[in-house]
């Protein structure tokens, strides 16, 4: 769908209604009063790093069970970084806008909904009583770089890729019955706002990929690439595996890094390939970096 068509602008208008008459409160949306019990989940066990390696079926249930909570814990801290971040971009991105322009007027309530979002994560982690691992130096470097100084429509790549991402793991939460009713609803209601985003930053950004030709397409390929490194390179932490006590924690964790590697490309990256291959994105200069760097089978 075109930016400028007027079917565009009535679905962003509807969208704008959507999110003002029908805000989607944390507080009252997620039932915090709730408590795990002795078999529930925090993460789906296919998106823990370790499951599916041999060394899975070394770990007690009660370890498996720590692992997932911890890397929730984690994955919710990363996210909601990753939107303070994007809150800072689009708040220069404003800047230059309109109040009364349509991108304006949707990019507000994005912005609303996103710091609702980092409070809602907040507040989970608080439930869960996990203390997540802080970005190193070099995320730190690479995030407000990315947000305060590169030409918008690489940022809105960086904030579509890292949406998406995001949008996998909520979808899978929001289904599994086995996971904490805490951590369901948290992404059930982080599904359905993303999903207004997914489709407003993709549209916006089609009067770029629509044009692209290699050049532009290959940048706006190795960016995507860049920011699933570093999203994913923000989750599984060596300290995870000696808090669940295992004998060798720098064995368990290399061996979950890799596992988590394959794991993520094949769980995580379908949406994203779609958006890639939308513009052309895969050609020989870029296939091959794909292929080492998100191990994604092309
Ligand atoms: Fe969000
Ligand atoms: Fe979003």
């Amino acid at each position: 769908m075109q930016i400028n068509s007027a079917n565009f602008e009535a679905t962003i208008e509807r969208m704008i209604q959507i999110s003002k008459e029908k805000p989607l409160l944390p507080e009252t949306f997620v039932p915090w009063a709730d408590e795990p019990g002795v078999h529930t989940l925090f993460l789906p066990e296919k998106m823990v790093s370790l499951e599916g390696h041999a060394l899975w079926n070394t770990l007690s249930k009660e370890q498996q069970v720590e692992l997932g909570r911890l890397e929730v814990v984690q994955a919710m801290y990363s996210y909601a970084w990753s939107e303070t971040l994007a809150c800072l971009f689009f708040n220069r991105h404003l800047l230059q806008l309109n109040p009364d322009s349509l991108e304006y007027r949707f990019l507000i309530r994005e912005v609303i909904e996103e710091f609702r979002h980092q409070e809602m994560f907040g507040m989970a982690i608080r439930k869960l009583n996990r203390v997540a691992v802080l970005p190193t130096g070099l995320h730190k470097f690479f995030g407000n770089f990315t947000v305060k100084y590169l030409p918008a429509p690489l940022v809105f790549m960086s904030v579509l890729t890292i949406e998406m991402i995001a949008d996998v793991y909520a979808k899978n939460c929001r289904k599994d019955e086995k996971v904490f009713s805490v951590i369901r609803k948290t992404s059930e209601l982080h599904h359905i706002e993303e999903g207004r985003h997914i489709f407003y930053t993709e549209a916006w950004l089609e009067k770029y990929t629509r044009k692209a030709g290699f050049f532009k397409a290959s940048v706006y390929s190795i960016i995507i690439l860049l920011n699933i490194y570093f999203i994913r390179t923000l989750y599984v932490k060596k300290i995870f595996f000696q808090q669940i006590g295992v004998s060798d924690p720098e064995k368990y964790y290399k061996e979950a890094v890799k596992n988590f590697r394959v794991k993520f490309a094949e769980y995580t990256l379908a949406s994203i390939a779609d958006f890639v291959k939308s513009f052309n994105g895969f050609n020989w200069l870029t296939k091959p970096l794909w292929r080492r760097i998100a191990k994604l089978k092309l």
